[in-house]
């Protein structure tokens, strides 16, 4: 991490607006030193009380392989109903993302995200780790790789941390990384979610 020359191209605004949660993705690897470079990046987030408490697993082959095995098993038994109740109008909905549970999309790569619990606030835990993923989503859309912010895995998250032996962290997010296989169109953003107080007229 010495060297702090940032050699992206993208714009910071362009990389917001046009990630997308990608749920297709090409067989094609992607290399470990580029995953490495994400990394070096994304780890630069803010963390409650500097903690840095975050703790990433990046797996890929046969392990890859086993992890896409629980996810299927997880919607099973902790997603399904929720989905299909949630969905009940939308069966096409229903199919798709049993699918996506059952294959993360094809996605070469699967990252695990952690906590390392606190002694003082878990809520403060999970922020400081969303923060990091939300650099790496970013990191990963210019560099020409799709992502897919997942927590429905997490339900079973002991299946998961048996498979990984990651008892004592918290399982806060599952995220399938690959070279996207889709476009998927921008979900409209919902109005009035900021309100502003105590400014003048001229500034508001
Ligand atoms: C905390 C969080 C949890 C999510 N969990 C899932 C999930 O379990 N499965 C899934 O397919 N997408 C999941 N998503 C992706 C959202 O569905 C997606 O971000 C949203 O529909 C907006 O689309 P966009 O990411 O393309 O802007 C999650 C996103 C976030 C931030």
């Amino acid at each position: 991490m010495g060297d702090f020359q940032y050699e992206g191209k993208m714009g910071l605004r362009e990389a917001i607006v046009g990630r997308r949660s990608v749920r297709r993705f090409k067989p094609d690897p992607v290399p470990k030193e580029v995953i490495e470079e994400l990394f070096e990046y994304a780890l630069w987030a803010p963390s409650g009380m500097n903690r840095q408490n975050w703790y990433f697993v990046v797996v890929t082959g046969e392990d890859r392989d086993k992890i896409v095995k629980v996810c299927e098993r997880a919607y099973h038994s902790h997603v399904k109903g929720t989905v299909e109740k949630l969905f009940a109008k939308a069966p096409q909905v229903i199919k798709a993302t049993e699918n996506f549970f059952a294959t993360l999309g094809g996605a070469p790569v699967v990252v695990l995200a952690y906590a390392d619990p606190g002694p003082y606030s878990e809520e403060t835990d999970i922020q400081s780790v969303a923060a990091a993923i939300q650099n790496l989503l970013l990191l990963a859309y210019e560099k020409g790789l799709g992502t897919c912010w997942m927590t429905g895995p997490t339900f079973d998250w002991e299946e998961f941390n048996r498979l990984l032996g990651m008892e004592g962290k918290k399982f806060i997010a599952l995220i399938p990384l690959g070279y996207p296989d889709e476009e998927p169109r921008p979900p409209k953003r919902k109005p009035g979610r900021v309100e502003y107080r105590g400014f003048s007229e001229e500034e508001a």
